[in-house]
């Protein structure tokens, strides 16, 4: 086996990470925990939308999900035994303040202490989400996110939980995707809550940003110098084929990227995405003086989520408002996909999350970290295995695509793998398997299928095989 200096290096064989170099699995609490009606946990936005007939595929639910919630200690083991550093997971906030306010459940915390004394008892470093989208139900009651007040109580939980954790956890993202929260949320509402209001879901998208900024002001008054707080966005990787999709590509990544990126930078939102929304009504209304100053509270890292690429193209008319997730984009048509595709139809490009990494480097100035990745196949367990070629070939490009932005200066700190389980897959249900590992919602037998094995060996190495998917 060859290897040259540690850092980036390339060898002859090997794909070398920096030393340091954090290596982990994600998941997220409605999607794994199931135990949805135990120990005091309030009702969610997706137990209501589940329970909406049509709303998720299959009529799927959050049970029994992966019952994480009584099986955490095998769960647990099983990350020890791939060799991960890290695990990200999200808290549930209904867990823990049944009614998003007020009252705290001290059964819903004490299991989050279980399950951080388990993972640093194996001596896995916890990454703590405090919202992966399960909105305690109450909250949506009075508005959710498109109520400004739904932003204070968030900055209130997380207080409480980092004053909870915070003698053990060090790591503590705010956000998954507000992204996803705001427009898939309430602009065309494929999740929860399931509401469609495009311009209260640009309001939700600033309400969301305004509990970031004051949970990480609280946090960061309350947490000891070492603790490192961080934002997870979904970026879109724009791939235009020529110049005629250049306005088109601006307008999507202006929803998407720089709807984040500079009010999160300190740049305030960014003046194209304004003027090309006015149109559904002044949601600018809803960013009060000193917002902006809140949301530009300073953090340590970004976490960057990384699917697949998305191309797009000028519409014939361009005044024609499609029905996607986007608020107000108007004169845009969506390419399909191209080449290989996932189970889930996504389309698997490495070479977009290069891309994406090394405008990255030039918008955030911060680290970043892989906070997701991966890939959704219609697995098969025979004898006892699952030999996921095509996940384990998607896994080894997307690492080499995170080496080349490396090499080239970006500066990455660590990769998650999403996800540790199969799981509850949102408005897909338990259609779409993204588990390193399978779990058979039978049983609740866990199976690591061929890319859990390959993610340990590269854990080991922390390296990634120059050509071909296997360590040498
Ligand atoms: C991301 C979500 C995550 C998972 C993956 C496939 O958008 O953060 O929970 O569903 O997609």
């Amino acid at each position: 086996m060859t290897t040259t200096d540690p850092g980036t290096e390339v060898g002859r064989d090997l794909l070398r990470f920096p030393p340091g170099f954090r290596w982990g699995a994600a998941t997220a609490s409605f999607q794994i925990e199931g135990a949805t009606g135990v120990d005091g946990r309030g009702p969610s936005i997706w137990d209501t939308f589940a329970a909406r007939p049509g709303a998720v595929l299959g009529g799927d639910t959050g049970e029994p999900a992966c019952d994480h919630y009584h099986r955490y200690p095998a769960d647990v083991a099983l990350m020890a035994e791939l060799g991960l550093g890290a695990y990200r997971f999200s808290l549930a906030w209904p867990r823990i303040q049944p009614l998003g306010a007020g009252r705290v459940e001290p059964r819903g915390l004490a299991f989050y202490d279980r399950l951080v004394d388990e993972l640093l008892a194996r001596e896995i470093e916890p990454v703590v989400t405090l919202y992966h989208w399960d909105l305690p139900q109450a909250l949506e009651d009075v508005g959710g996110w498109r109520n400004r007040d739904t932003a204070y109580r968030f900055a209130e939980y997380a207080a409480l939980a980092h004053e909870h954790l915070g003698d053990r956890v060090r790591q503590w993202t705010t956000l998954n995707e507000p992204w996803c929260s705001a427009f898939l949320g309430y602009a065309n509402g494929i999740h929860a809550p399931g509401v469609v209001d495009p311009k209260g879901s640009l309001e939700a998208a600033h309400h969301l940003l305004l509990g970031h900024g004051l949970a990480v002001q609280v946090m960061r008054d309350q947490a000891p110098d070492d603790h490192e707080l961080s934002i997870v966005l979904n970026f879109c990787a724009l791939t235009v084929d020529d110049d005629s999709q250049l306005d088109a590509a601006r307008k999507v990544d202006g929803l998407q990227n720089r709807l984040f990126l500079d009010p999160l930078g300190g740049r305030g939102y960014p003046r194209d995405v304004v003027e090309d929304t006015a149109w559904l009504g002044d949601w600018t209304a809803a960013v009060h003086d000193g917002d902006l100053d809140v949301i530009a509270a300073p953090i340590d890292w970004m976490g960057v989520n990384y699917y697949s690429p998305t191309r797009v193209a000028p519409a014939a008319d361009p005044l024609a408002v499609g029905d996607g997730p986007f608020p107000g984009l108007r004169g845009v048509d969506f390419l399909p996909p191209r080449g290989e595709v996932t189970g889930f139809g996504w389309e698997v490009d490495a070479s977009g999350l290069t891309a994406l990494l090394t405008r990255l480097r030039r918008d955030v100035g911060l680290p970043l970290v892989i906070t997701e990745n991966g890939s959704a196949w219609p697995d098969v367990v025979e004898d006892g295995q699952v030999v996921d070629e095509a996940r384990t070939r998607y896994l080894v490009d997307h690492l080499r695509a995170v080496h080349e932005a490396i090499a080239a200066g970006v500066d990455v700190r660590g990769y998650f793998a999403w996800s540790l389980l199969d799981n509850f897959e949102w408005a897909a249900g338990y259609s779409q398997r993204f588990g390193i590992v399978h779990v058979d919602y039978d049983t609740q037998v866990r199976t690591v299928k061929r890319s859990g094995r390959t993610l340990a060996e590269v854990i080991g190495a922390n390296a990634v095989p120059a050509t071909g998917y296997d360590l040498p």
